[in-house]
């Protein structure tokens, strides 16, 4: 597929008013996307899991405006209005806008509900753009008086919705779907593409399934390095060329660790996926440090009990200093009972989010 098939024929129906509303979670890179070209296209192909609880809930109320020269809307946040959302929101729409003509011809109602606390440190733009890329496409469908509920179409919707959401924000387009999520082309997954993303086309362990992911809220400030400016930290960096190599090279040696249930391989794979990240960041110029004492702290206690218990419980960090402590389903009585007693006495306010693997947004009638 190429962005051609994303642009649509002309619509049948304009003159209408409606109210569209999605809930889409937000999800955890194992192999990270760092680094992307022009366009949103990434410079190394990366794979998450899906979350379930940590979720956007946004509504879209659109009414047919006369005046098609610019885009007309206004943005919520928890019932109060959010004007500092709108830039971000005008540039997706100047993104999108070759494919989805309509954004011009109506004025939008965006009203948006985070299911964690929005200073919590956890990034809102996978599942707020996803959320929003969704509620976009369902307008785009009532505007066509011929729908097919088709698996055909519902698999062009979820594949143009991804194309969108990944044009708001790179990871954004990895919450459309779940639970294992592959974006960027790379050999060893089939039709996986720069463009959108897609489901893990392979048989997955059951070790696997319903993988628990507690995020321990380190530190709740703002970012201190936007990921755009982070991704762009990635241009002339010294490592870029083996960091991207290493990316596919992860991703291939996922395959086999996800098909025989090979938790050590897994833990040692995502591990380093997250520690790399962090070192992209402390050897780009100008470089960063975003892992705080108590990053180190759990980080160390993880790997101390992990081997005087032989639990397999691993982590995985954000471009922050949040912590996400990924274990099996079932392993997770004593796993949360060490987080409860020993890890949480890190984090800010002692406040940490228990989540695990989900699949994918649901729309909300
Ligand atoms: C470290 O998707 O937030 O979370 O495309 O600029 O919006 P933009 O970046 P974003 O980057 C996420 C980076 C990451 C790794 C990942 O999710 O793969």
């Amino acid at each position: 597929m190429t962005e051609h098939d994303f642009i649509p024929k002309p619509y049948t129906v304009l003159k209408q008013a409606g109210k569209v509303a999605w809930e889409s979670p937000s999800n955890i890179a194992l192999v990270k996307y760092w680094g992307k070209k022009k366009h949103q296209i990434p410079e190394n192909p990366s794979i998450s899991f899906t979350l379930n609880s940590c979720k956007t809930i946004t509504t879209v109320s659109y009414t047919p405006k006369e005046d098609n020269t610019d885009f007309s809307f206004e943005v919520y946040l928890d019932g109060s209005r959010k004007d500092d959302f709108k830039p971000k929101i005008q540039t997706f729409f100047e993104r999108v806008e070759s494919y989805l003509p309509f954004l011009r011809l109506f004025h939008f109602k965006i009203e948006t509900q985070n299911t964690f606390p929005h200073s919590s440190g956890i990034a809102s733009s996978a599942s707020g753009m996803s959320a929003l890329a969704l509620c976009l496409m369902s307008i785009e469908k009532k505007l066509n008086v011929i729908q097919s509920d088709s698996e055909e179409s519902k698999d062009f919707f979820n594949k143009k919705a991804s194309f969108l959401a990944r044009l708001g924000s790179g990871s954004a387009c990895r919450s459309i779907e779940g639970d294992l999520i592959v974006w960027g082309k790379t050999e060893s997954i089939k039709d996986s593409n720069d463009l959108f993303g897609v489901k893990y086309p392979y048989e997955v362990h059951n070790n696997f399934k319903q993988y628990q992911d507690t995020i321990l809220l380190v530190d709740k400030g703002e970012k201190q390095v936007s990921s755009t400016v982070g991704h762009n930290l990635m241009h002339g960096h010294p490592y870029a060329k083996n960091r991207f190599q290493q990316a596919h090279d992860n991703l291939a040696n996922l395959n086999p660790i996800l098909a025989s249930g090979d938790l050590n391989a897994f833990i040692a794979l995502i591990e380093s996926e997250a520690l790399t990240l962090h070192a992209m960041m402390m050897t780009s110029m100008p470089y960063f440090i975003l892992m705080k004492p108590n990053t180190l702290e759990i980080i160390n206690r993880i790997w101390e009990f992990r081997k005087a218990s032989g639990l397999h419980i691993g982590f995985t960090l954000d471009a922050g200093a949040n912590v996400h402590v990924l274990y099996p389903k079932q392993e997770s009585v004593k796993i949360l009972e060490f987080i409860k007693n020993e890890l949480v006495a890190y984090c800010k306010n002692g406040e940490y989010i228990c989540d695990q693997i989900g699949f994918g947004a649901n729309q909300i009638e």
